[in-house]
């Protein structure tokens, strides 16, 4: 049974290679495409940004060009907005007919004049956001115009000119995303919007954050009509029997495997009706020995029928990924030239840091795609893919394997000691699998490579614009042993994060060991039912379990459980934590650049420019400037030449590069770091950059949520306002 499903598996492999092996690169030109934005939204497309991503393409492209190469040294704070709440923002705002939308760290929604950053209106669920909410989408109909927004696993639709929900959507306003999984009970079910929908004509097309572990629901994709929040279509993502891709999985994976879920966001070809989604991997993720096989459409770029949700045809990026290789940015269209033809495109950017490049209306590969063979694992019971795709003529924009050449040499103490524990690590490059009892390096790492931001696309020349990580992580697996205890309990669905011995791995992940001190049992339980900034809810723990896991952090003691529901799904194998490679320092074990700014030409797939992004500021004041930094949140590109980003963890920047270059022509401290897509807009003829500032990811640093727009200074002076959300 199971080596008939391999087999099978090995041919879908076979024939994706041969169709890759057709495409060549020869005759390519060098010339830019010089082709319009194709954006199909109404009347105010110039001025506004209407959708997150700028455009259903989600190119991050603006044909505004008032501030541009020559001028944008003069670039000032035109207003501000502060939430005056804390936690960190990764919000890329909406901007529509002069007014901005955006959301509070804690997902409060809010309107506020773009043009002067006065609050129009805010709108408060009651419910206390605790997770990341990237955007909102924006949808009209004469009158009738709506702002659709994700609180968590509810999604609104709000007037809007009010910010009131509009009571005919849903149920009296909301639609409850944990509902139509065809998993029961819904209100146990873990999915949270943390980026927002994208309009068809009168469909809104969600994803959804599912967790990484099991439980976990599928990560259906789902349209809703937007007048009624009705469900209109589902995709499985977990075939069920009979559809494409089920005999990918055991049989009765669709029945209680989970995720295989968008979390990045979507891109739309408005005019082709096509919706292309980019998936993760499927739950667990690092251990699949219950889900043997590709496990179609985990790791996918699905290009959907956006009116009936039929599949027009996919990509899978990893077969039975076991590495948490999330596609992690949402894809972004674009028209190249590729021999001599143009050619509409879809380009999506990988953790591995590889750009795909397809001809969207099919799929096919653009630039080659190789099947290479690697080792099975040795774990029992796991069966990793003996072959994985890999570009081979767009070179990768990340560093792809960690050697000992590449360790830090910050300081010999620092280098010294990361060749030692580099030693004791297997670094082999992509796709080797994990093993128990010894660390593999992920490099780049979890984190990318690229990330949640994507790129932008320059819709005159065909350049994509990518920021991207270069982080070393390490990982391996280890035997889950007992049951039913708390401590169980713990291994299974928290030590993935927290570690085994409690420790995390900050500052991405916390360390527990005295969280008793910190928080009350109350506030503990609240982080695991509702999650918290990068951590998933566990609603399907019972108020016993939950309770049971806290007097195991309290105690770190195993005491039996109360309660007599059945623990959660336990596997024989558990990760053994996201270690960042840090030096004894707390700074990057491997050699600089730790962050990059890169820009390629998808006409050609030649690098224009690479440069290092962000610095550590206390590095820089001695003298190590310029090492790059973990950076999230992407760019956007305009007419006026010019490329902004914030994104690095550290130094607080906003920067604006000439894009053509890659020179640094201007930049701002922001007052935390802006580790959100910025959005550019005109309104009354002026053109305003915005982005959201909150910090959150460097732990020696406040987080907060501010809202600051930048513009070209006007004649008269008091010119700059800002103003506060009232509590
Ligand atoms: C996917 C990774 C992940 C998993 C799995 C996870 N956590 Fe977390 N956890 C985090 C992160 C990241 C934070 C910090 C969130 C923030 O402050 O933005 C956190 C924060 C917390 C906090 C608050 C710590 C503090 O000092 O504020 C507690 C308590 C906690 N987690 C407990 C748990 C428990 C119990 C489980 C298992 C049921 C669990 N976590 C599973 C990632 C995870």
């Amino acid at each position: 049974m199971k080596e008939k499903r391999i087999v099978k598996t090995l041919a879908i492999c076979a024939s994706v290679l041969v169709l890759s092996l057709i495409v060549t690169t020869a005759g390519l030109i060098a010339r830019a495409a010089n082709t319009p934005a194709q954006s199909n939204e109404p009347g105010q497309e110039r001025q506004d940004w209407p959708a997150y991503g700028g455009a259903p393409e989600n190119n991050h492209y603006s044909k505004l060009a008032q501030i541009n190469r020559s001028n944008v040294k003069r670039l000032a704070v035109a207003w501000s907005f502060d939430t005056q709440e804390e936690g960190g923002l990764q919000t890329s705002p909406i901007i529509v007919e002069g007014v901005l939308y955006g959301i509070t760290p804690t997902q409060k929604v809010f309107a506020l004049d773009a043009a002067t950053g006065k609050l129009l209106w805010k709108f408060d669920s009651g419910i206390r956001g605790t997770q990341p909410d990237r955007g909102l989408a924006y949808w009209a109909n004469r009158k009738d115009k709506r702002i659709v927004v994700g609180v968590m696993n509810f999604v609104y639709a709000l007037d809007a000119a009010t910010g009131k929900p509009i009571s005919s959507f849903g149920n009296g306003g909301r639609i409850d995303l944990r509902e139509n999984l065809g998993r029961e009970p819904a209100g146990s079910q873990s999915i949270d919007l943390t980026s927002p929908g994208i309009v068809y004509k009168d469909l809104i097309i969600f994803g959804g954050r599912n967790p990484e572990t099991l439980p976990a629901p599928p990560g259906d994709i789902r349209a809703y009509d937007v007048r009624t929040g009705k469900l209109r279509w589902s995709f499985h993502t977990i075939p069920h029997p009979g559809e494409f891709g089920y005999d990918t999985w055991p049989k009765d994976a669709w029945k209680t495997s989970g995720a295989a879920n968008n979390w990045a966001g979507m891109a739309l070809d408005s005019r082709r009706g096509i919706v292309y989604v980019p998936t993760g991997s499927a739950a667990f993720d690092f251990y699949g020995a219950d889900r043997i096989g590709d496990d179609l459409f985990a790791n996918c770029l699905i290009a959907l029928n956006a009116r009936t949700g039929k599949r027009i045809w996919h990509f899978q990026g990893v077969r039975h990924d076991i590495w948490d290789r999330d596609f992690p940015s949402p894809p972004a269209l674009l028209t190249v030239k590729h021999e001599g033809k143009q050619i509409d495109a879809v380009a999506q950017t990988t953790k591995q840091g590889f750009v795909y490049l397809f001809d969207r209306a099919k799929g096919k590969p653009l630039f080659p795609i190789e099947s290479r063979k690697y080792p099975p694992s040795t774990v029992p019971g796991e069966v990793a893919a003996s072959e994985q795709p890999l570009p081979t003529r767009l070179a990768p924009f990340a560093r792809q394997r960690l050697t000992e050449e590449l360790l830090t040499m910050r300081t010999p103490e620092a280098h010294q000691w990361a060749v030692e524990k580099f030693n004791q690590f297997r670094s082999e490059g992509q796709f080797f699998p994990f093993s128990v009892g010894k660390d593999t390096v992920i490099f780049p790492g979890f984190d990318g490579g690229a990330e949640w931001g994507g790129p932008a696309v320059d819709a005159e020349t065909g350049i994509i614009y990518i920021n991207s990580n270069e982080m070393a992580w390490t990982g391996a697996l280890a035997p889950n042993t007992g049951e039913n205890s708390p401590r169980a309990i713990y291994m299974s669905q928290c030590s993935i994060c927290h570690g085994e011995t409690m420790t995390g791995s900050p500052p991405a992940m916390p360390s527990l060991i005295g969280v008793g001190e910190r928080l009350t049992p109350a506030q503990m339980a609240t982080t695991i039912k509702n999650g918290k900034g990068r951590m998933p809810g566990f609603p399907n723990l019972t108020e016993d379990q939950s309770y049971a896991v806290i007097s195991f952090l309290l105690s770190g003691e195993s005491k039996e459980l109360a309660s007599s529901a059945p623990p959660p799904a336990s596997m024989p194998y558990r990760f053994t934590g996201y270690h960042k490679f840090l030096d004894p320092e707390g700074y990057p074990a491997v050699a600089p650049p730790w962050g990059t700014l890169n820009a390629i030409n998808l006409n050609t797939g030649e690098y224009i420019w690479k440069i290092p992004l962000g610095e550590y500021p206390e590095l820089a004041s001695k003298g190590q400037k310029n090492t790059g930094t973990e950076n999230y949140g992407g760019p956007i590109v305009t007419a006026g030449g010019l490329l902004f980003i914030g994104a690095t963890n550290f130094d607080k920047k906003f920067r604006a590069f000439d894009k053509s270059t890659g020179e640094l022509l201007w930049e701002a401290t922001l007052p935390f770091s802006g580790n959100a897509t910025p959005a550019t807009y005109e309104v009354n003829g002026r053109q305003f950059v915005v982005i959201a500032a909150g910090g959150g990811k460097d732990p020696k640093s406040p987080s907060g949520g501010v809202y600051l727009a930048f513009a070209l200074p006007q004649e008269s002076p008091n010119t700059t306002s800002s103003s506060r959300l009232e509590h």
